[in-house]
Order: structure tokens, then sequence, then C-alpha cells
């Protein structure tokens, strides 16, 4: 079984950035975390990050036939981007949207998410926990399905 973790933008900086907001762990010991998860759980796991949302979109097209689902925290991209949303849909993978904060009791365009109605299921709020509650759930509908 293999999954993709696929960061979006300004992402890169955890760690640095706004840690009260998003934590003190870099992006880099989350990815650590998540391959050590998926060992447990025979799942081979890889880890992509980029700022750019085209990049974005090619990544997802290629996971449609080397991957069997993804993990995806989109970022700022998440309240704006129809073409991920597109990309989503158009993949017939199962996809996991997560994100580190708890973006209901944030700012009210935070609310709005442009991919949850294309995703499999969400995970909001729970740091860097949301992440390997996604892959947990993740490996388990593919398990069962
Ligand atoms: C985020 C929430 C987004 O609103 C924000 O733009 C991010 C990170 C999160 O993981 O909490 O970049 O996706």
């Amino acid at each position: 079984m293999k999954i993709l973790i696929l960061h979006g933008p300004n992402l890169n900086l955890l760690g640095t950035r706004e840690p009260e907001v998003y934590g003190s762990m870099t992006l880099e010991d989350i990815n650590r975390k998540l391959v050590e998860l998926g060992k447990e759980l025979g799942a081979e796991i890889k880890c992509v990050q980029s700022n750019h949302e085209g990049a974005l979109i090619d990544t997802l097209h290629e996971a449609r036939t080397s991957m069997d689902g993804v993990i995806f925290n989109p970022g700022g991209y998440t309240h704006t981007s129809i073409a991920l949303r597109d990309a989503i849909s158009s993949i017939q993978i199962p996809v996991i949207e997560v994100h580190l904060s708890n973006v209901y009791a944030r700012e009210e365009f935070r609310h709005v998410s442009m991919i949850s109605a294309v995703c499999k299921g969400k995970i909001v709020g729970l740091g860097w926990r949301s992440y390997l509650l996604g892959l947990r759930a993740l490996v388990d509908l593919l398990t069962a399905t």
C-alpha cells in the first residue's frame, strides 16, 4: 500500500511559522512520524511539499496511478482553489483533508474549504496528530475495501 502525504504552501516553514498556531514541530519531524507509523501499518509513505498550486495538481495527477490514497493539507489553497478541488475529483483514489489548526476557531475565511466535499473525510485542529489520525483512517479504509 502506497500513501502520498501532500503538504501545501508555507508548511515548509513549520517549526518557526506561528508556533502558537501550528506547533513547534518541523515538517521533517511530522514526515518522520508518518513514515514510522506507515511502517507499523504496512504502508509505504511518500512525502511531498510545494508552495505552488500547479505543482500540487501535477502531484495529485501522478498519484492517480502510483498511489493508493492521499493525506492532503492544502494550506491556504484550501480556501481558494477550485483547481485543486477539480484535481481531487478527477482522480479515483481517496483523499483525506487534514489541518493542523482548528480552522473553525479562526478567521471566517478559513471556515470555507473548496475541497472538503470531494474528499473522503477531514481531520482538523489536532496539530501534527491530524496527519497521523488521517493516515490511520486511510489505511483502515483501504484495507476494509
Ligand atoms: C492550515 C490552515 C490554513 O487556513 C492555513 O492557510 C495553513 C495551514 C492548517 O494546517 O491548519 O496554511 O491548512
